[in-house]
């Protein structure tokens, strides 16, 4: 009688663990990457004159649009205003504000998410694994997830508190941006000069605001050049 009830209990947990994997990998098989990634992903590159690795960044996500400072490219938004020399101080701030910018144009187009990286990112992965690994990470199985993806960091799917590091490679739910703008021009407005306005610490700061998750996975790597941000 034992043996016979431990059995069945073993096969249900046998059952119930086949179903599950058939029910995950059934949203995973036939994914169109291309179309996926396509159809979902904006993907902006903060540079400032399309130097660095732009060019590769470009090969791999042809629909890059550069953030630049000056007339670079043909997909491209110039920010005249942040060319001029200034200190530290104000590169961050004028740095933090190109960014918010960033966010807003994004926020206006259409698609569900937009990705954000620097200039000088490196790609861990061939072409192909690159555009899975977005669709893998960033499709939620039930339901649209109140998330960021921090696309620097080996971190297993789990969802984490943001973590104020670098802007290297993020992910942002369009959904999610209004509120999330709204709350960057607010710190960027309101707070003393002697506080940080690093846009790595307002997102931060906004994140924990507005209580959105923060997943991270391995995308890209620093090419190890000098930060934009001149720190
Ligand atoms: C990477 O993949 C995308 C999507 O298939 C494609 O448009 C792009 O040209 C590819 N880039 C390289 C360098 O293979
Ligand atoms: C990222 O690059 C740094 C040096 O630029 C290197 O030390 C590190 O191992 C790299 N990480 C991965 C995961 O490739």
């Amino acid at each position: 009688m034992h043996r016979l009830s431990r059995l069945l209990l073993v096969t249900s947990i046998l059952l119930n663990g086949f179903l599950i994997f058939k029910f995950i990998n059934h949203h995973y098989i036939n994914l169109d990457d291309v179309q996926y990634v396509e159809t979902r992903l904006d993907v902006y590159v903060q540079t400032q004159n399309c130097g660095r690795n732009f060019n590769k960044i470009q090969k791999v996500f042809p629909q890059a649009i550069a953030m630049a400072d000056e007339p670079c490219t043909e997909k491209e938004h110039v920010f005249k205003s942040y060319i001029e020399p200034i200190d530290k101080n104000q590169k961050l701030l004028k740095y933090s504000y190109k960014y918010l910018e960033t966010l807003k144009i994004c926020q206006s187009g259409n698609k569900m998410l937009c990705m954000i990286v620097e200039d000088d990112i490196l790609f861990l992965h061939k072409n192909e694994t690159t555009w899975n690994n977005i669709v893998l990470n960033t499709m939620s199985l039930f339901s649209n997830d109140e998330t960021f993806w921090d696309c620097s960091k080996r971190n297993l799917w789990l969802p984490t508190a943001s973590n104020g590091a670098k802007t290297l490679c993020r992910i942002f739910s369009n959904d999610l941006l209004p509120a999330f703008t709204d709350c960057l021009a607010k710190y960027l407005e309101s707070l003393p000069d002697t506080e940080d306005k690093g846009i790595n610490v307002l997102l931060d700061r906004c994140q924990d605001d507005l209580k959105i998750t923060q997943k991270r996975f391995l995308l890209v790597n620093h090419s190890g050049q000098k930060s934009l941000l001149g720190s």
